[in-house]
């Protein structure tokens, strides 16, 4: 079998798929890896370490991938990219399937079987394929630092001969993957937690963190899979109650809510941001879509009336080494999904996992949501 690996071309991608070590684990009899000359230098993974690994480098994508019969990225790849794949080849990446329109036709017009890792169903045995959670873990974390460093005062508490120093308050809205992991870097870095969601299930795991659980039962939306579902109007109305009377004393806001498929909830309005001090900070997690936070411009660190406004719309490229590292471990298990003995691929649409991410097939779009 032949694997290639593309240099990441999104502007703010810093992500390589896969890194030496992972090519190491996948090495066998007839496998074989082609890697895009530079294609881990964003992520400190040298062309030379891939080489040790066993890949050959090649100057361009389209040389990288032409033989290929599995491709991966992180992103989707340019269409040109896709030209210069094989008919039939497999792709595998966070193909962003719910806004994929043109992708699709691109996919389906090379015949490629596309897979979207982002659809990788919430089951015990696809955790370790699960890509939105190992780069979400990081992006809750990297929010919480970068926040503390902009924060014009300590996290902790602090009792000096001159003086005790309170505590910083930190709220974190939406408690899944990212927001435990802010809501745990926080608390290591002393602050006082608080943190909301609308899945009553999260407060057990907010409290076992040491943090405060911000709810009302009238707000419970929990969707299906694990997920969250968009809450009705009246829900809506009485959630910026809660928000606005809490916000207003926060020093810092890590904001993390999505729902799947859908535009990110708007959590923060304006008169929220403006009853917060001067001086406080709001990370937005959710601003490659569209942002929790009203006044959140993606990729931009914005002031206003005195609160900064930090919306990075990849917070994992933040931390490339490590998300990497995550995401092409994520890849590589699934990848041993795909593999028979013989070191054929098997694409079997019986295993839950295969037929959950797989979009494109025989140039048809075969998903049962994309169709819908
Ligand atoms: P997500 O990234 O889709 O959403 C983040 C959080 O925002 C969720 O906790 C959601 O409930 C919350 N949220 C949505 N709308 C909100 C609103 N209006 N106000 C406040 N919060 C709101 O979700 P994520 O983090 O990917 O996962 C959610 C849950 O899925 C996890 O907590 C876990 O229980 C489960 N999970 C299961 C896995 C498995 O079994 N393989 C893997 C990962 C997660």
């Amino acid at each position: 079998m032949k694997l290639a690996v593309v240099k990441e071309t999104a502007p703010h991608e810093t992500r390589v798929a896969a890194v030496p070590a992972t090519l190491k684990e996948l090495a066998s009899p007839g496998f074989e890896v082609v890697v895009e000359k530079d294609a881990g230098a964003a992520s400190f993974f040298p062309d030379a370490d891939y080489e040790e690994a066993g890949a050959a480098i090649a100057d361009d994508a389209a040389a990288a991938v032409q033989e290929a019969d599995v491709v991966l990225c992180v992103q989707r790849p340019a269409d040109d990219v896709l030209k210069a794949m094989k008919k039939g080849a497999v792709l595998i990446g966070m193909l962003d399937p719910f806004d994929a329109g043109d992708l699709l036709k691109a996919l389906n017009a090379r015949e490629i079987t596309a897979f979207a890792m982002e659809l990788m169903p919430r089951i015990t045995r696809a955790q370790s394929m699960d890509v939105l959670s190992s780069q979400a873990s990081l992006a809750g974390y990297k929010a919480v630092i970068e926040a503390a460093d902009r924060f014009p005062r300590i996290f902790p508490m602090m009792m000096t001969a001159a003086g005790t120093i309170a505590p910083v308050k930190v709220f974190v809205m939406g408690a899944g993957v990212a927001g435990l992991q802010a809501i745990a870097t926080a608390h290591r870095l002393g602050a006082a937690v608080s943190a909301t969601d609308v899945r009553p299930e999260a407060g057990e795991q907010v409290k076992s963190l040491g943090a405060k659980f911000i709810f009302l039962e009238e707000l419970a939306a929990a969707g299906e899979g694990g997920y969250a579902k968009e809450l009705s109007d009246e829900q809506k109305k009485k959630q910026a109650e809660l928000v606005a009377n809490h916000i207003r004393d926060m020093d810092v806001v890590v904001t993390t809510a999505l729902i799947p498929g859908r535009p990110a909830p708007r959590l923060i309005d304006r008169e929220m941001v403006e009853s917060m001090k001067p001086g406080s900070i709001i990370a937005d997690l959710a601003a490659a879509r569209g942002g929790n936070c009203e006044l959140t411009k993606p990729d931009e660190v914005v002031s206003h009336a005195g609160v900064t406004i930090i919306g990075h719309s990849n917070w994992p490229a933040k931390v490339p080494g490590n998300a990497s590292a995550l995401y092409a471990k994520n890849l590589s298990n699934f990848i041993k999904l795909l593999v028979k003995e013989d070191g054929g691929l098997s694409i079997d649409t019986d295993d839950e996992i295969i037929a959950g991410t797989l979009i494109t097939r025989d140039g048809e779009t075969v998903h049962e949501r994309l169709k819908a």
